[in-house]
């Protein structure tokens, strides 16, 4: 195929002259590929697919009800702009009830379109060519992404088992820390499910303070926490003075697709969130934002889906226990964060956790998703399809006699 005329023109962000021509194949796009294989391949085996990141049910019937007749609403029709003042206002009592943090809801919290904009959008207020975010990592790379964009640069904090899962903050050498401006955290963290500790934040704090860094906590995980109570960053003193959180409606109540969230804390980097949104969309539709407002003041459905993910990341590690996984439940998120194996007794050996993963899919069709980036590890998610609990149980005992018979080496 000739190149279009164009292809001289394309942004070195994306690959300059060389975009489109890439063999390189991402690592989802190599899951989605390896299912659609094993599929193919072996029809009469299940899939175990634990390589889902979204939730598997829709948004509860209370909220698709309020959508249901605000979307006949002529006013609700037009451009939302930053936002509706009842999203506002409905964020700042969930903040308030569930973490007793009071925000100003005109000043101190702005809807997004999806937490994932939001972080697309943060640098855009932040980052100048030089400047560094620092992020962690395994993670989800999108703030990193965009600070690229800018010219800046990301310094990755590796996110350890030796350290808990915490990122080593001193480690960061005082040339980077002249020159960083973010810090993007994520509690409960993807893909580690760790939760963050009031201690863990006050570290961060100082961090910000000393180094005059911007924290950017980026919460979508938040209500699936378990265990303790969720800890909103914005609790611990003098977090609203160095950041902001970015809060997702995807995950606790399972409103994934709809794509709403909002930031929220310090007033002035909220505003200068909402400057640069306002350059970039027209706001979520009226309709959504009223559903949410809904979905908010129902303390019950974020429990619920708690409740469901807790319950079934349970049994997972149940299973996998006996099956000579070393595993606990985590402190946050659906994912499961397990060592990969190296290797399967009397079958292959496997040098990554990307190996391992390929192996499971093709073999056993057991999807996984492969981390590579600080050590190797293979997440599950419970977000697996099952219509109700024995369904779930089926799955699980169809999962255990797999894994038996594989006989992983750890
Ligand atoms: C850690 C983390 N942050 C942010 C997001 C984005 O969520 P959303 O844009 O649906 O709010 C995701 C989605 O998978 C996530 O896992």
């Amino acid at each position: 195929m000739t190149d279009p005329y164009f292809q001289q023109r394309f942004a070195q962000r994306i690959g300059g002259a060389q975009y489109g021509k890439g063999t390189e194949i991402y690592k989802f796009e190599k899951i989605k590929r390896a299912k659609r294989k094993a599929l193919a391949d072996h029809p009469e085996r299940k899939l175990l697919d634990f390589g889902i990141g979204e939730n598997d049910e829709m948004a509860p019937e209370p909220v698709r009800r309020v959508m249901g007749s605000e979307i006949n609403r002529p006013e609700n029709r037009g451009y939302a702009d930053n936002g509706i003042a009842a999203l506002k206002e409905a964020a700042a009592r969930f903040m308030a009830r569930e973490f007793g943090v009071s925000l100003d809801p005109a000043t101190e919290v702005n809807h997004c379109i999806g937490s994932k904009t939001a972080l697309a959008m943060l640098p855009a207020a932040f980052i100048d060519p030089g400047d560094v975010t620092l992020m962690t990592v395994p993670g989800y790379p999108v703030a990193g992404t965009h600070t690229k964009y800018y010219g800046g640069e990301v310094y990755r904090l590796p996110l350890l088992a030796e350290n808990d899962f915490f990122p080593d903050l001193d480690s960061v050498p005082a040339g980077i820390r002249r020159r960083a401006k973010l810090l993007v955290l994520n509690y409960p963290n993807s893909p580690t499910g760790k939760v963050a500790t009031r201690e863990f934040y006050e570290r961060v704090i100082r961090f910000a303070r000393e180094n005059q860094i911007v924290v950017i906590q980026d919460a979508a995980h938040l209500m699936l926490s378990y265990g303790e109570p969720p800890l909103s960053f914005l609790q611990v003193p003098g977090a609203r003075e160095v950041g902001v959180e970015v809060h997702s409606m995807s995950k606790g109540w399972h409103m994934i697709g709809w794509r709403l969230g909002w930031v929220c804390g310090h007033e002035r980097i909220v505003r200068a969130f909402a400057d640069v949104k306002d350059n970039c969309d027209s706001g979520q539709f009226i309709a959504i934002q009223k559903a949410a407002v809904a979905a908010l003041d129902n303390a019950e459905i974020p429990k619920q889906t708690r409740a469901k993910y807790h319950r079934r990341l349970k049994k997972l590690v149940e299973v996998l226990r006996r099956c000579g996984v070393d595993c606990r439940v985590p402190g946050g998120t659906y994912f499961l964060y397990i060592p990969s194996p190296k290797g399967a007794n009397g079958g292959p050996s496997f040098a990554s956790a990307e190996d391992a993963s390929q192996y499971l899919i093709a073999e056993h069709s057991i999807c996984t998703v492969p981390w590579d980036d600080a050590g190797h590890f293979l997440r599950l998610s419970a977000t697996y399809e099952a219509a109700d609990e024995a369904a779930e149980d089926a799955l699980m005992a169809e999962t255990e006699t797999r894994l038996k018979k594989l006989r992983l080496v750890f």
